[in-house]
Protein backbone atom coordinates (compact mmCIF):
# COMPACT_ATOMS: atom_id res chain seq x y z
CA UNK A 1 0.00 0.00 0.00
CA UNK A 2 1.12 3.72 -0.53
CA UNK A 3 2.35 5.40 1.81
CA UNK A 4 0.53 8.81 2.46
CA UNK A 5 2.16 11.89 1.97
CA UNK A 6 2.66 15.03 4.24
CA UNK A 7 2.65 18.56 2.58
CA UNK A 8 2.75 21.46 3.85
CA UNK A 9 0.30 24.15 3.01
CA UNK A 10 0.75 28.02 3.13
CA UNK A 11 -2.62 28.95 4.32
CA UNK A 12 -1.87 32.64 3.12
CA UNK A 13 -1.56 31.34 -0.99
CA UNK A 14 -2.06 27.64 -1.03
CA UNK A 15 1.97 26.79 -2.00
CA UNK A 16 2.52 23.07 -1.16
CA UNK A 17 5.84 22.11 -0.32
CA UNK A 18 7.74 18.88 1.55
CA UNK A 19 9.12 20.43 3.96
CA UNK A 20 8.55 22.47 6.88
CA UNK A 21 9.71 25.93 6.85
CA UNK A 22 8.61 28.94 9.32
CA UNK A 23 7.86 31.49 6.16
CA UNK A 24 6.40 30.36 3.10
CA UNK A 25 8.91 30.79 0.18
CA UNK A 26 6.12 31.85 -2.43
CA UNK A 27 4.76 34.48 -0.49
CA UNK A 28 6.91 35.49 2.14
CA UNK A 29 3.87 34.89 5.38
CA UNK A 30 5.73 33.35 8.60
CA UNK A 31 4.23 30.58 10.39
CA UNK A 32 1.68 30.17 7.49
CA UNK A 33 2.52 26.60 6.91
CA UNK A 34 0.20 23.55 7.95
CA UNK A 35 0.88 20.35 7.78
CA UNK A 36 -1.74 18.02 5.63
CA UNK A 37 -2.06 14.15 4.88
CA UNK A 38 -3.04 13.22 2.08
CA UNK A 39 -3.69 9.44 0.58
CA UNK A 40 -0.76 8.72 -1.89
CA UNK A 41 -3.20 7.71 -4.52
CA UNK A 42 -6.20 10.02 -5.30
CA UNK A 43 -8.55 7.43 -4.06
CA UNK A 44 -11.03 9.57 -2.67
CA UNK A 45 -14.29 9.12 -3.78
CA UNK A 46 -15.94 10.70 -6.72
CA UNK A 47 -18.39 13.33 -5.22
CA UNK A 48 -21.88 11.71 -6.98
CA UNK A 49 -22.92 15.57 -7.68
CA UNK A 50 -19.71 16.18 -10.15
CA UNK A 51 -19.73 12.31 -11.82
CA UNK A 52 -23.47 12.63 -13.45
CA UNK A 53 -23.27 15.02 -16.44
CA UNK A 54 -19.84 13.00 -18.02
CA UNK A 55 -21.37 9.92 -17.31
CA UNK A 56 -24.87 10.18 -18.78
CA UNK A 57 -23.28 10.86 -22.50
CA UNK A 58 -20.80 9.09 -23.98
CA UNK A 59 -17.49 10.96 -24.25
CA UNK A 60 -17.47 13.17 -27.45
CA UNK A 61 -13.98 14.29 -29.10
CA UNK A 62 -14.60 18.23 -28.81
CA UNK A 63 -13.61 20.46 -31.17
CA UNK A 64 -13.08 24.35 -31.71
CA UNK A 65 -14.89 27.13 -33.60
CA UNK A 66 -14.23 30.24 -35.03
CA UNK A 67 -15.19 32.76 -32.54
CA UNK A 68 -17.85 34.65 -34.74
CA UNK A 69 -19.59 31.43 -35.03
CA UNK A 70 -19.97 30.70 -31.69
CA UNK A 71 -23.90 31.04 -30.52
CA UNK A 72 -24.86 34.05 -28.72
CA UNK A 73 -26.96 33.90 -25.59
CA UNK A 74 -27.99 36.85 -24.18
CA UNK A 75 -26.67 37.40 -20.82
CA UNK A 76 -29.81 37.77 -18.27
CA UNK A 77 -29.37 39.31 -14.94
CA UNK A 78 -31.25 39.19 -11.97
CA UNK A 79 -32.05 42.03 -9.83
CA UNK A 80 -30.49 41.62 -6.36
CA UNK A 81 -33.23 44.17 -5.08
CA UNK A 82 -30.94 46.55 -4.18
CA UNK A 83 -29.81 48.86 -7.35
CA UNK A 84 -26.52 49.66 -4.98
CA UNK A 85 -25.67 46.29 -5.45
CA UNK A 86 -26.71 45.70 -9.24
CA UNK A 87 -24.06 48.66 -9.45
CA UNK A 88 -21.39 46.81 -8.65
CA UNK A 89 -22.39 43.27 -9.81
CA UNK A 90 -22.57 45.34 -13.44
CA UNK A 91 -26.46 45.25 -13.75
CA UNK A 92 -27.56 42.30 -11.64
CA UNK A 93 -26.39 38.72 -10.73
CA UNK A 94 -25.74 36.30 -13.89
CA UNK A 95 -27.17 32.80 -13.40
CA UNK A 96 -24.37 30.17 -12.72
CA UNK A 97 -22.06 32.68 -11.55
CA UNK A 98 -19.90 32.61 -8.32
CA UNK A 99 -19.90 36.33 -6.20
CA UNK A 100 -17.54 35.92 -3.75
CA UNK A 101 -18.36 39.22 -0.69
CA UNK A 102 -15.52 40.18 1.65
CA UNK A 103 -15.18 42.43 4.82
CA UNK A 104 -14.46 42.57 8.15
CA UNK A 105 -16.18 40.57 11.08
CA UNK A 106 -19.52 42.58 11.64
CA UNK A 107 -19.24 45.09 8.66
CA UNK A 108 -22.61 43.81 7.44
CA UNK A 109 -22.31 41.07 5.26
CA UNK A 110 -24.85 38.60 6.43
CA UNK A 111 -27.22 41.71 6.19
CA UNK A 112 -26.77 42.72 3.14
CA UNK A 113 -27.14 39.14 1.56
CA UNK A 114 -30.35 38.25 3.97
CA UNK A 115 -32.02 41.56 2.35
CA UNK A 116 -31.10 40.85 -0.76
CA UNK A 117 -31.85 37.35 -0.80
CA UNK A 118 -35.67 38.48 1.32
CA UNK A 119 -35.95 40.79 -2.06
CA UNK A 120 -35.24 38.27 -4.81
CA UNK A 121 -37.30 35.66 -2.91
CA UNK A 122 -40.34 37.34 -4.15
CA UNK A 123 -38.96 36.56 -7.57
CA UNK A 124 -37.29 33.32 -7.77
CA UNK A 125 -36.25 30.36 -5.54
CA UNK A 126 -33.73 31.69 -3.05
CA UNK A 127 -31.63 29.45 -0.47
CA UNK A 128 -30.09 30.92 2.60
CA UNK A 129 -27.32 28.79 3.73
CA UNK A 130 -26.03 29.56 7.22
CA UNK A 131 -22.82 28.28 8.43
CA UNK A 132 -22.53 30.81 11.28
CA UNK A 133 -25.45 31.25 12.61
CA UNK A 134 -27.90 28.96 13.83
CA UNK A 135 -31.65 29.21 12.22
CA UNK A 136 -32.84 31.12 15.53
CA UNK A 137 -30.35 33.55 15.18
CA UNK A 138 -31.48 34.52 11.61
CA UNK A 139 -34.89 34.04 11.67
CA UNK A 140 -34.27 36.87 14.61
CA UNK A 141 -32.40 39.09 11.89
CA UNK A 142 -35.03 38.37 9.35
CA UNK A 143 -37.89 39.58 11.51
CA UNK A 144 -35.78 42.76 12.44
CA UNK A 145 -35.15 43.39 8.47
CA UNK A 146 -38.55 43.02 7.70
CA UNK A 147 -40.07 45.48 10.20
CA UNK A 148 -37.45 48.10 9.09
CA UNK A 149 -38.72 47.50 5.19
CA UNK A 150 -41.89 47.76 6.33
CA UNK A 151 -41.00 51.08 7.71
CA UNK A 152 -39.35 51.88 4.62
CA UNK A 153 -42.71 51.36 2.35
CA UNK A 154 -45.20 53.08 5.50
CA UNK A 155 -42.86 56.08 4.39
CA UNK A 156 -42.81 55.98 0.99
CA UNK A 157 -46.06 54.64 0.58
CA UNK A 158 -47.87 56.78 2.85
CA UNK A 159 -50.27 55.49 5.00
CA UNK A 160 -50.33 51.56 3.86
CA UNK A 161 -52.27 49.61 5.74
CA UNK A 162 -50.63 46.39 5.97
CA UNK A 163 -47.08 46.78 4.50
CA UNK A 164 -45.85 43.17 2.39
CA UNK A 165 -43.21 42.98 4.46
CA UNK A 166 -45.44 42.96 7.33
CA UNK A 167 -47.16 40.51 6.40
CA UNK A 168 -44.49 38.07 5.38
CA UNK A 169 -43.18 38.26 9.05
CA UNK A 170 -47.05 37.01 10.10
CA UNK A 171 -46.99 34.11 7.66
CA UNK A 172 -43.30 33.26 7.00
CA UNK A 173 -44.65 30.04 5.55
CA UNK A 174 -45.58 32.30 2.30
CA UNK A 175 -41.76 33.41 1.90
CA UNK A 176 -39.93 32.24 -0.95
CA UNK A 177 -36.95 32.10 1.35
CA UNK A 178 -35.43 28.88 1.93
CA UNK A 179 -33.14 28.83 5.09
CA UNK A 180 -30.96 25.90 5.90
CA UNK A 181 -28.66 26.36 8.83
CA UNK A 182 -26.01 23.49 7.90
CA UNK A 183 -21.77 23.38 8.36
CA UNK A 184 -21.50 20.19 6.24
CA UNK A 185 -20.88 20.48 2.77
CA UNK A 186 -22.46 17.24 1.75
CA UNK A 187 -25.83 18.07 3.20
CA UNK A 188 -25.73 21.85 1.69
CA UNK A 189 -24.73 20.34 -1.75
CA UNK A 190 -27.50 18.08 -1.57
CA UNK A 191 -30.47 20.50 -0.52
CA UNK A 192 -28.81 22.73 -3.62
CA UNK A 193 -29.78 19.82 -5.96
CA UNK A 194 -32.85 18.66 -4.98
CA UNK A 195 -34.46 22.66 -4.14
CA UNK A 196 -32.45 23.64 -7.39
CA UNK A 197 -32.75 27.16 -6.39
CA UNK A 198 -32.17 30.33 -9.00
CA UNK A 199 -29.88 31.55 -6.01
CA UNK A 200 -28.12 30.25 -2.91
CA UNK A 201 -26.34 32.62 -0.42
CA UNK A 202 -23.94 30.73 1.51
CA UNK A 203 -22.42 32.52 4.86
CA UNK A 204 -19.67 31.78 4.78
CA UNK A 205 -17.46 29.52 3.17
CA UNK A 206 -14.93 29.13 5.32
CA UNK A 207 -17.46 27.85 8.33
CA UNK A 208 -18.31 24.48 5.49
CA UNK A 209 -16.76 21.92 6.17
CA UNK A 210 -15.98 18.74 3.53
CA UNK A 211 -16.06 15.92 5.95
CA UNK A 212 -13.38 14.21 3.69
CA UNK A 213 -10.49 16.29 4.15
CA UNK A 214 -9.26 16.07 7.94
CA UNK A 215 -8.10 19.90 8.02
CA UNK A 216 -9.68 22.05 10.19
CA UNK A 217 -12.61 24.52 8.68
CA UNK A 218 -11.28 27.36 7.14
CA UNK A 219 -7.90 25.98 6.12
CA UNK A 220 -6.70 26.53 3.00
CA UNK A 221 -7.81 22.73 1.47
CA UNK A 222 -10.80 23.28 3.26
CA UNK A 223 -12.14 26.48 1.16
CA UNK A 224 -10.81 25.32 -1.74
CA UNK A 225 -12.30 22.16 -2.00
CA UNK A 226 -16.02 23.70 -0.69
CA UNK A 227 -15.49 26.31 -3.07
CA UNK A 228 -14.79 24.21 -6.15
CA UNK A 229 -17.21 21.38 -5.72
CA UNK A 230 -19.97 24.71 -5.04
CA UNK A 231 -18.23 26.09 -7.85
CA UNK A 232 -19.78 22.66 -10.09
CA UNK A 233 -22.83 22.65 -8.65
CA UNK A 234 -23.66 25.91 -9.69
CA UNK A 235 -22.44 25.84 -13.34
CA UNK A 236 -23.94 22.83 -13.56
CA UNK A 237 -27.86 23.92 -12.05
CA UNK A 238 -27.61 28.01 -13.28
CA UNK A 239 -27.61 28.73 -9.94
CA UNK A 240 -26.28 31.87 -8.77
CA UNK A 241 -23.90 31.69 -5.58
CA UNK A 242 -23.10 34.67 -3.36
CA UNK A 243 -20.25 33.25 -1.19
CA UNK A 244 -19.35 35.53 1.86
CA UNK A 245 -15.49 35.48 2.94
CA UNK A 246 -13.80 36.98 5.73
CA UNK A 247 -10.90 39.23 6.04
CA UNK A 248 -7.95 38.63 7.58
CA UNK A 249 -6.15 41.18 10.37
CA UNK A 250 -4.10 42.08 7.27
CA UNK A 251 -7.26 43.20 5.57
CA UNK A 252 -6.87 40.41 2.54
CA UNK A 253 -9.62 37.91 2.04
CA UNK A 254 -9.22 34.91 4.27
CA UNK A 255 -8.26 31.68 2.84
CA UNK A 256 -6.59 31.02 -0.74
CA UNK A 257 -6.44 33.72 -3.46
CA UNK A 258 -7.35 30.37 -5.06
CA UNK A 259 -11.14 31.54 -4.17
CA UNK A 260 -10.37 34.74 -5.89
CA UNK A 261 -9.41 32.93 -8.86
CA UNK A 262 -12.48 30.44 -9.02
CA UNK A 263 -14.98 32.81 -8.45
CA UNK A 264 -16.40 35.20 -11.33
CA UNK A 265 -16.74 38.58 -9.22
CA UNK A 266 -15.17 39.84 -5.31
CA UNK A 267 -16.55 42.61 -3.97
CA UNK A 268 -15.73 43.93 -0.70
CA UNK A 269 -17.75 45.76 1.71
CA UNK A 270 -16.11 48.36 3.81
CA UNK A 271 -16.38 51.49 5.86
CA UNK A 272 -15.34 52.62 9.32
CA UNK A 273 -16.76 50.81 11.94
CA UNK A 274 -17.92 54.13 13.87
CA UNK A 275 -19.89 55.59 11.08
CA UNK A 276 -23.02 54.27 9.57
CA UNK A 277 -22.42 54.35 5.77
CA UNK A 278 -20.73 51.63 4.04
CA UNK A 279 -19.36 50.82 0.97
CA UNK A 280 -19.75 47.81 -1.49
CA UNK A 281 -16.80 47.45 -4.11
CA UNK A 282 -15.78 45.06 -7.09
CA UNK A 283 -12.56 44.20 -7.01
CA UNK A 284 -12.90 41.73 -9.78
CA UNK A 285 -15.96 41.26 -11.65
CA UNK A 286 -16.29 38.80 -15.14
CA UNK A 287 -19.48 40.36 -16.13
CA UNK A 288 -18.73 44.10 -15.40
CA UNK A 289 -16.88 47.24 -14.66
CA UNK A 290 -14.78 46.80 -11.12
CA UNK A 291 -14.34 50.39 -9.36
CA UNK A 292 -17.94 50.64 -9.43
CA UNK A 293 -19.04 52.11 -5.88
CA UNK A 294 -22.47 50.96 -4.11
CA UNK A 295 -23.54 53.13 -0.74
CA UNK A 296 -25.62 51.72 2.15
CA UNK A 297 -26.22 52.82 5.54
CA UNK A 298 -26.25 50.52 8.56
CA UNK A 299 -29.18 51.51 10.56
CA UNK A 300 -31.67 50.01 13.33
CA UNK A 301 -32.84 48.24 11.10
CA UNK A 302 -30.82 46.86 8.45
CA UNK A 303 -28.83 48.36 5.38
CA UNK A 304 -30.55 51.23 3.77
CA UNK A 305 -29.85 52.05 -0.20
CA UNK A 306 -27.59 55.41 -0.59
CA UNK A 307 -28.15 56.88 -3.52
CA UNK A 308 -27.17 60.33 -3.26
CA UNK A 309 -24.03 59.66 -1.57
CA UNK A 310 -22.09 62.94 -2.34
CA UNK A 311 -24.13 64.83 0.28
CA UNK A 312 -23.07 61.79 3.00
CA UNK A 313 -19.58 62.86 2.26
CA UNK A 314 -20.00 66.62 2.45
CA UNK A 315 -19.74 68.59 5.46
CA UNK A 316 -21.02 70.91 7.31
CA UNK A 317 -22.22 74.04 5.07
CA UNK A 318 -20.09 76.36 6.97
CA UNK A 319 -17.01 76.95 5.03
CA UNK A 320 -13.96 77.14 7.89
CA UNK A 321 -10.18 77.27 7.52
CA UNK A 322 -8.50 74.21 5.74
CA UNK A 323 -11.20 72.87 4.37
CA UNK A 324 -11.78 72.22 0.25
CA UNK A 325 -13.99 70.38 -1.60
CA UNK A 326 -13.05 67.62 -4.74
CA UNK A 327 -14.55 65.75 -6.66
CA UNK A 328 -13.42 61.87 -6.62
CA UNK A 329 -14.38 59.84 -9.10
CA UNK A 330 -15.56 55.90 -8.31
CA UNK A 331 -15.62 54.21 -11.15
CA UNK A 332 -18.14 56.50 -12.93
CA UNK A 333 -19.71 57.52 -10.34
CA UNK A 334 -18.43 61.04 -9.44
CA UNK A 335 -18.92 62.15 -5.63
CA UNK A 336 -18.26 65.38 -3.97
CA UNK A 337 -16.07 65.11 -0.77
CA UNK A 338 -14.68 67.36 1.83
CA UNK A 339 -11.15 67.25 2.67
CA UNK A 340 -9.87 68.97 6.30
CA UNK A 341 -6.45 69.80 6.55
CA UNK A 342 -5.06 71.39 9.96
CA UNK A 343 -1.03 72.55 9.89
CA UNK A 344 0.05 73.95 13.30
CA UNK A 345 3.64 74.36 14.11
CA UNK A 346 5.45 71.57 15.20
CA UNK A 347 7.07 70.58 18.40
CA UNK A 348 8.99 67.14 17.52
CA UNK A 349 12.14 67.07 15.62
CA UNK A 350 10.51 66.19 12.50
CA UNK A 351 7.03 67.13 11.93
CA UNK A 352 4.29 64.44 12.20
CA UNK A 353 2.41 64.44 8.82
CA UNK A 354 -1.32 61.99 9.01
CA UNK A 355 -3.57 61.30 7.05
CA UNK A 356 -6.67 59.37 6.82
CA UNK A 357 -8.38 58.72 3.92
CA UNK A 358 -5.70 59.82 1.42
CA UNK A 359 -2.21 57.62 1.23
CA UNK A 360 0.53 58.89 3.88
CA UNK A 361 3.14 58.84 0.63
CA UNK A 362 0.83 61.10 -1.46
CA UNK A 363 0.68 64.16 1.77
CA UNK A 364 4.57 64.12 1.51
CA UNK A 365 4.79 64.34 -1.81
CA UNK A 366 1.96 67.35 -2.25
CA UNK A 367 3.62 68.93 1.17
CA UNK A 368 6.91 68.92 -1.05
CA UNK A 369 5.84 70.47 -4.26
CA UNK A 370 3.84 73.22 -1.85
CA UNK A 371 7.25 73.65 0.01
CA UNK A 372 9.22 73.92 -3.30
CA UNK A 373 7.42 75.82 -5.69
CA UNK A 374 5.45 77.80 -3.23
CA UNK A 375 8.21 78.46 -0.70
CA UNK A 376 6.00 77.52 1.90
CA UNK A 377 8.56 76.49 5.27
CA UNK A 378 6.03 73.30 5.53
CA UNK A 379 8.79 71.17 7.21
CA UNK A 380 8.31 72.83 10.18
CA UNK A 381 4.61 72.69 10.89
CA UNK A 382 2.61 69.56 11.84
CA UNK A 383 0.02 68.26 9.01
CA UNK A 384 -2.90 66.39 9.65
CA UNK A 385 -5.46 65.54 6.48
CA UNK A 386 -8.91 64.12 7.05
CA UNK A 387 -11.30 62.79 4.32
CA UNK A 388 -15.03 63.75 5.63
CA UNK A 389 -17.17 60.43 5.69
CA UNK A 390 -14.49 58.21 6.16
CA UNK A 391 -14.04 57.70 2.42
CA UNK A 392 -10.83 56.07 0.81
CA UNK A 393 -10.13 58.29 -1.78
CA UNK A 394 -7.33 56.91 -4.15
CA UNK A 395 -6.98 59.26 -7.36
CA UNK A 396 -4.41 61.55 -8.16
CA UNK A 397 -7.62 64.48 -9.26
CA UNK A 398 -7.64 64.62 -5.32
CA UNK A 399 -4.05 66.38 -4.71
CA UNK A 400 -5.20 69.93 -5.86
CA UNK A 401 -7.76 69.67 -3.13
CA UNK A 402 -5.54 68.32 -0.98
CA UNK A 403 -2.89 70.91 -1.99
CA UNK A 404 -5.37 73.68 -0.93
CA UNK A 405 -6.92 72.71 2.11
CA UNK A 406 -3.02 72.38 3.63
CA UNK A 407 -2.72 76.11 2.10
CA UNK A 408 -5.53 77.21 3.62
CA UNK A 409 -4.88 75.86 7.05
CA UNK A 410 -1.60 76.99 7.05
CA UNK A 411 -2.30 80.72 5.96
CA UNK A 412 -5.51 80.54 7.81
CA UNK A 413 -7.73 81.20 4.71
CA UNK A 414 -10.92 80.47 4.08
CA UNK A 415 -12.08 78.72 0.28
CA UNK A 416 -15.04 80.98 -0.94
CA UNK A 417 -18.19 78.83 -0.68
CA UNK A 418 -19.13 77.09 -3.38
CA UNK A 419 -15.54 75.97 -5.08
CA UNK A 420 -14.58 72.60 -6.20
CA UNK A 421 -11.17 71.80 -6.98
CA UNK A 422 -10.20 69.61 -9.53
CA UNK A 423 -6.44 67.86 -10.91
CA UNK A 424 -3.52 66.01 -10.68
CA UNK A 425 -0.20 67.72 -9.37
CA UNK A 426 3.02 66.70 -11.38
CA UNK A 427 6.31 66.87 -8.97
CA UNK A 428 7.50 69.83 -11.29
CA UNK A 429 4.24 71.61 -9.64
CA UNK A 430 2.20 71.48 -13.02
CA UNK A 431 -1.39 70.39 -12.95
CA UNK A 432 -2.56 67.61 -14.58
CA UNK A 433 -5.49 66.65 -16.53
CA UNK A 434 -7.46 64.00 -14.68
CA UNK A 435 -9.99 61.38 -16.47
CA UNK A 436 -14.02 62.47 -16.50
CA UNK A 437 -14.23 65.46 -15.87
CA UNK A 438 -17.36 66.13 -17.21
CA UNK A 439 -19.00 63.54 -15.07
CA UNK A 440 -17.17 65.63 -12.01
CA UNK A 441 -17.99 68.90 -13.29
CA UNK A 442 -21.70 68.19 -13.84
CA UNK A 443 -22.02 66.30 -10.00
CA UNK A 444 -20.48 69.79 -8.77
CA UNK A 445 -23.59 71.80 -10.48
CA UNK A 446 -25.77 69.28 -9.25
CA UNK A 447 -25.19 69.94 -6.14
CA UNK A 448 -24.86 73.98 -6.17
CA UNK A 449 -21.36 74.31 -6.68
CA UNK A 450 -20.53 77.45 -8.58
CA UNK A 451 -16.71 77.14 -9.45
CA UNK A 452 -14.69 74.91 -10.18
CA UNK A 453 -10.98 74.99 -10.24
CA UNK A 454 -9.21 72.62 -13.32
CA UNK A 455 -6.37 72.01 -14.84
CA UNK A 456 -5.68 73.73 -18.47
CA UNK A 457 -7.31 72.82 -21.57
CA UNK A 458 -10.17 70.73 -20.72
CA UNK A 459 -12.28 72.56 -23.29
CA UNK A 460 -15.29 72.46 -21.49
CA UNK A 461 -16.03 76.04 -21.19
CA UNK A 462 -19.87 75.51 -23.41
CA UNK A 463 -20.44 72.98 -20.66
CA UNK A 464 -19.40 74.63 -17.83
CA UNK A 465 -21.37 77.69 -18.96
CA UNK A 466 -24.53 75.67 -19.26
CA UNK A 467 -24.29 74.38 -15.73
CA UNK A 468 -23.74 77.80 -14.72
CA UNK A 469 -20.13 76.87 -13.18
CA UNK A 470 -16.95 79.51 -13.17
CA UNK A 471 -14.75 77.26 -14.80
CA UNK A 472 -11.24 78.49 -13.52
CA UNK A 473 -8.32 76.78 -15.91
CA UNK A 474 -5.18 76.83 -14.15
CA UNK A 475 -1.58 75.51 -15.59
CA UNK A 476 0.13 74.79 -12.44
CA UNK A 477 -0.68 74.99 -9.04
CA UNK A 478 0.50 78.47 -7.86
CA UNK A 479 -1.91 79.49 -10.45
CA UNK A 480 -4.37 77.31 -9.25
CA UNK A 481 -4.44 78.00 -5.26
CA UNK A 482 -4.35 81.87 -6.54
CA UNK A 483 -7.41 81.38 -8.32
CA UNK A 484 -9.20 79.61 -5.78
CA UNK A 485 -7.78 81.75 -2.95
CA UNK A 486 -8.33 85.20 -4.57
CA UNK A 487 -4.79 85.67 -2.88
CA UNK A 488 -1.63 84.46 -3.32
CA UNK A 489 -0.52 81.82 -0.69
CA UNK A 490 3.03 82.63 -1.74
CA UNK A 491 2.69 86.30 -0.53
CA UNK A 492 3.74 86.61 3.14
CA UNK A 493 1.71 89.35 3.71
CA UNK A 494 -1.72 87.11 2.21
P1 LIG B 1 -23.51 41.36 10.19
O1 LIG B 1 -24.33 41.38 8.97
O2 LIG B 1 -23.74 40.26 11.16
O3 LIG B 1 -21.97 41.43 9.85
P2 LIG B 1 -21.03 40.34 9.18
O4 LIG B 1 -21.89 39.26 8.64
O5 LIG B 1 -20.28 41.11 8.14
O6 LIG B 1 -20.12 39.86 10.25
O7 LIG B 1 -23.74 42.77 10.87
C1 LIG B 1 -23.52 42.90 12.20
C2 LIG B 1 -23.51 44.33 12.65
O8 LIG B 1 -24.51 45.14 12.07
C3 LIG B 1 -23.77 44.31 14.11
O9 LIG B 1 -22.73 45.02 14.74
C4 LIG B 1 -25.10 44.94 14.29
C5 LIG B 1 -25.29 45.75 13.07
N1 LIG B 1 -26.69 45.79 12.64
C6 LIG B 1 -27.36 46.99 12.66
O10 LIG B 1 -26.84 48.02 13.07
N2 LIG B 1 -28.67 47.03 12.21
C7 LIG B 1 -29.30 45.92 11.77
O11 LIG B 1 -30.46 45.99 11.38
C8 LIG B 1 -28.59 44.69 11.75
C9 LIG B 1 -29.24 43.43 11.27
C10 LIG B 1 -27.29 44.66 12.19
MG1 LIG C 1 -22.02 37.28 9.26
Amino acid sequence: MARPTTTYVCQSCGAQTRQFFGRCSSCGAWNSLVEQTAPASDTRRRRPVAADASAASPRQPRRSEPIAAVGERPLQRLGSGYGELDRVLGGGLVPGSLVLLGGDPGIGKSTLLLQSAEAMATRCSVLYVSAEESAQQVKLRWRRLAEGASEVEGEMGGEAPAPRAQVRAEAPESAGLQLLAETDLELVLQELEALRPAVAVIDSIQALHDGELSSAPGSVAQVRECAAALARIAKRQDTALLLVGHVTKEGMLAGPKVLEHLVDAVLTFEGDRFASHRLLRAVKNRFGATHELGVFEMRGRGLAEVSNPSELFLGSEEPSAGTATIVACEGTRPLVVELQALVSTTSYASPRRTATGIGTNRLHQILAVLEKHLGLPLSRFDCYLAVAGGLEVEEPAADLGVAAAVVASYRDLTLPPGTVLIGELGLGGQLRPVGQLELRLQEAARLGFTRAVVPKGSGLARLAAGLDLQLLEAGGVAEALVAALGVNPADDRA
